[in-house]
């Protein structure tokens, strides 16, 4: 790993994913989750204060320099959490084991993202919901097209995020069906800003 993935990356990150927009949807979405919740890409931890005092966190993120600072978060807030520092794509937990999964931004991100839904397929109850907010390919012709001029360059420099993936299409391939789905541009480029957040459950 460079200094730029080592040192800079997860400063930008963090500073990033705390957009308006982002921080919005997070105290949207978050608070929903309840029991025994599993976070996949974990990160920074910027979900971390906004769940709710009864819930037992178990965080999936290989970045052992983004858990510093999730690290910290955890330590002031009042639940607990517990961290599992390696991808999603295996998790080391046994099935029928969470009521809530919750991935933000992070199927962007994660290289074998349908292994990791298959992945929480498996470890969440089967009464069990999926909370997400993720960014990804835009509804414009004309923006999909700059999606995917950028994507190599993005990749690079945004730790391997791609901007033009199908969240929702992936939920649904991976057995899940829609409570709720909401899909809309929060603030910033539209290469980078339509979001999908929503509530599914296993079929
Ligand atoms: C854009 S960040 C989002 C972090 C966090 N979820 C948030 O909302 O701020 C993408 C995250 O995906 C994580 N990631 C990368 N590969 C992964 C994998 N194989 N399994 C789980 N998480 C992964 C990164 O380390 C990073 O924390």
């Amino acid at each position: 790993m460079g200094f730029y993935e080592k040192y800079l990356l997860p400063k930008l990150l963090n500073a990033a994913m705390k957009s308006p927009g982002m921080s919005y949807l997070r105290k949207k979405q978050i608070p929903l989750a309840s029991g025994k919740v599993l976070e996949i890409g974990i990160g920074s931890g910027l979900n971390i204060p906004l769940y709710q005092k009864d819930v037992q966190v178990t965080g999936v993120d290989p970045s052992e320099e983004l858990q510093t600072y999730a690290r910290a978060l955890a330590a002031d807030a009042d639940i607990d959490v517990e961290f599992i520092a390696k991808g999603a794509e295996d998790i080391p937990v046994a099935d029928d084991t969470f009521d809530s999964a919750v991935v933000t931004w992070s199927l962007c991100t994660i290289p074998d993202p349908m292994r990791a839904l298959s992945e929480i397929r498996r470890v969440l109850k089967p009464e069990g919901r999926l909370l997400f907010v993720e960014h990804g390919e835009a509804p414009e012709p004309e923006v999909v097209k700059w999606q995917k001029r950028i994507d190599p360059i993005w990749s690079v420099i945004a730790g391997g995020c791609h901007l033009n993936r199908k969240p929702d299409q992936m939920i649904v391939d991976a057995g899940f069906r829609f409570d709720e789905i909401e899909r809309r541009y929060i603030e910033g480029p539209k290469i980078a800003t339509f979001n999908y957040r929503g509530i599914a459950r296993l079929i």
